[in-house]
């Protein structure tokens, strides 16, 4: 798998260094910074914010500042959506404020309350308008800016070769493109080969997304795509350290921090979830942490009785779900399923 040693190797987005090729995919209400802040310490070569709506960021509405702010990771990267030029400079503006090192402009949001504000994927449908949002990032900041997109609004139109030359042209750094037109949301598979169309039409170095969760996978979309990395979402519920396994897979060296013994999983996930209490407070920490829960249950102790799964994912006392996922993880769960998942 002579692809899978790329991923190792650094790479150049508009000056700022990244140091291997195999990056955590944003996600909203998913990747904040405890999530980011584990996807980093296991390898991953960079890590994305949530993405940020413009208009409320520029008109300093509440949430924005937790997911624009400074993890103290060496690349902060943030991604804005919208649809107002005027929004998305001033967006990116405050971002660099807090010190975004590179800014994303998602343009692949396939949810019809982004669409349906003629944002996200819905800009790959009018692209002299997605370039005025972009022109007017890049003309608003001196950091590099990247866009993520998908395949196009639909089948008949796969336009995203057509953004990326246009972005590059436009002094974007580096686009990322999910394997999936809009109207596929998430259904079907994502199609490798058709990243190629990309990355043939531009110079800039383009990631690769979709379905990737394994060394083989990330090896063959890269293949298949050509492109110079590969992004990885879904793959990490339950398991933030896959990113960084894969990079370290493809350097031949073991990954920082995976919790191969059960009492390691133990400590890993309650410490998980106390970072998620004290940055969202314990009402709302407890809510936003029940499905990584659930997923780190699914994925490392399936024969959880119903009753202790319940337990944990419905309590409001903190002490309480800590003291079960403490007889879960440490009594229940089995480093085999542990070595399978990493
Ligand atoms: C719950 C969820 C939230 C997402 N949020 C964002 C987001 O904020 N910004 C973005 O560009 N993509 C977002 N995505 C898309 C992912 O970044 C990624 O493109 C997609 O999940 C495909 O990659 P995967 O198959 O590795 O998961 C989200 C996906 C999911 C499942």
């Amino acid at each position: 798998m002579a692809e899978l040693t790329t991923l190792a190797s650094p790479l150049d987005v508009g000056g700022v260094k990244i140091r291997n090729r195999v990056f955590l995919a944003p996600m909203s209400g998913i990747t904040d910074e405890p999530f980011r802040q584990r996807a980093h310490a296991h390898g991953a070569g960079l890590v994305v914010s949530e993405m940020v709506a413009s208009g409320e960021l520029a008109k300093g509405r509440a949430g924005c500042d937790l997911r624009i702010r400074h993890s103290g990771l060496p690349v902060h990267m943030v991604q804005l959506a919208g649809r107002e030029a005027a929004h998305m400079a001033e967006g990116a503006r405050i971002a660099t404020g807090e010190g975004a090192d590179i800014i994303d402009i998602n343009m692949g949001c396939p949810a019809k309350k982004v669409t349906g504000g003629y944002a996200g994927s819905a800009l790959m449908r009018d692209l002299d308008h997605a370039l005025s949002l972009i022109e007017a990032v890049v003309g608003a900041v001196s950091v590099p800016v990247t866009v993520k997109m998908r395949l196009g609004w639909d089948e008949s139109a796969l336009n995203a070769p057509m953004l990326a030359r246009r972005a590059e042209q436009a002094g974007v750094s580096m686009v990322t493109v999910h394997g999936r037109t809009r109207c596929q949301f998430y259904q079907g598979k994502a199609d490798w080969r058709a990243i190629a169309r990309v990355k043939q039409a531009v110079s800039i170095p383009v990631v690769a997304n979709g379905d990737v969760g394994s060394p083989e996978e990330a090896a063959t979309i890269l293949e298949r795509s050509g492109a110079d990395a590969v992004m990885i979402g879904r793959a990490h519920y339950g398991a933030p350290w896959i990113a960084g396994s894969i990079a370290s897979i493809a350097g031949g060296v073991s990954a920082p921090g995976i919790p191969h013994m059960p009492q390691a999983l133990a400590d890993y996930v309650v410490s998980h979830y106390e970072d998620m209490l004290s940055l969202y407070g314990i009402e709302s920490g407890l809510r936003q942490a029940r499905k990584h829960l659930g997923w780190y249950l699914d994925r490392h102790a399936a024969d959880v009785s119903a009753e202790q799964r319940k337990a944990i994912l419905t309590s409001f006392k903190p002490g309480e779900v800590v003291a079960e996922l403490c007889r879960v993880f440490a009594d229940g769960a089995h480093p085999d399923s542990l070595r399978s998942a990493a």
